[in-house]
């Protein structure tokens, strides 16, 4: 699929060609049949997804103009999604079902709210991918000041991750950073 030059730019961002191979891969070897997405942009990656294997997408945005444009590229594609419009700690404990790929790529600093929803969520031996979770080398290092609450967030995260004995969690330097969570019991 085609990435424009403006989602390229940052302007309307689309996570980096690593990790959306990387979700591709993980998406084929686990014969991924449901696959979630939270904060889908203008829905390149789950387009990719849903092109690439097949699987079921269930994608959350807030943004009312990108969730219009994610529609717009999964009705191009085919297939079964469904494209869920609105606040993903609001639409998150509402949905049930099991998944084999979950993709956390929305607001960083809510990603520790969001976590207990996605593992209950992600099926055992699926995997979670959290995107940004290293965002320019802050999050191991010294963030500057005003960037200092949202590095807190996100390492608070990093933690919750690390100490869930019902994770495995690896690190990728792709873009700002890319976790990769096997849920293995
Ligand atoms: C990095 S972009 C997503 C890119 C997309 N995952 C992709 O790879 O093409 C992050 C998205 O999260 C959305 N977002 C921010 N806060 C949100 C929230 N509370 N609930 C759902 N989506 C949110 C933003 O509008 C934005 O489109």
């Amino acid at each position: 699929m085609e990435i424009p030059d403006r989602v390229r730019e940052g302007r309307d961002p689309t996570c980096c060609a690593e990790t959306r191979n990387k979700l591709i891969e993980a998406a084929k070897s686990s014969h991924c049949k449901r696959y979630l997405e939270i904060g889908a942009g203008e829905g390149y990656t789950a387009a990719a997804i849903m092109e690439q294997t097949g699987a079921e997408i269930v994608a959350i945005e807030k943004d009312p103009v990108r969730a219009t444009h994610a529609r717009e590229r999964l009705s191009q594609t085919g297939g079964k999604w469904s494209l869920l419009e609105g606040d993903a700690g609001e639409i998150l404990p509402l949905l049930g079902g099991k998944f084999q790929l979950i993709f956390l790529d929305g607001p960083k600093a809510q990603y520790r709210r969001y976590l207990p929803d996605c593992k209950r969520l992600l099926e055992r031996g699926g995997m979670l991918f959290s995107d940004d979770v290293l965002l320019y080398g802050w999050v191991r290092g010294e963030p500057p000041k005003k960037r200092r609450m949202l590095v807190e967030h996100i390492r608070e995260y990093l933690r919750m991750l690390e100490d869930d004995p019902d994770f495995v969690t690896e690190y990728f330097e792709y873009g700002e950073g890319l976790a990769v969570s096997t849920k293995i019991k």
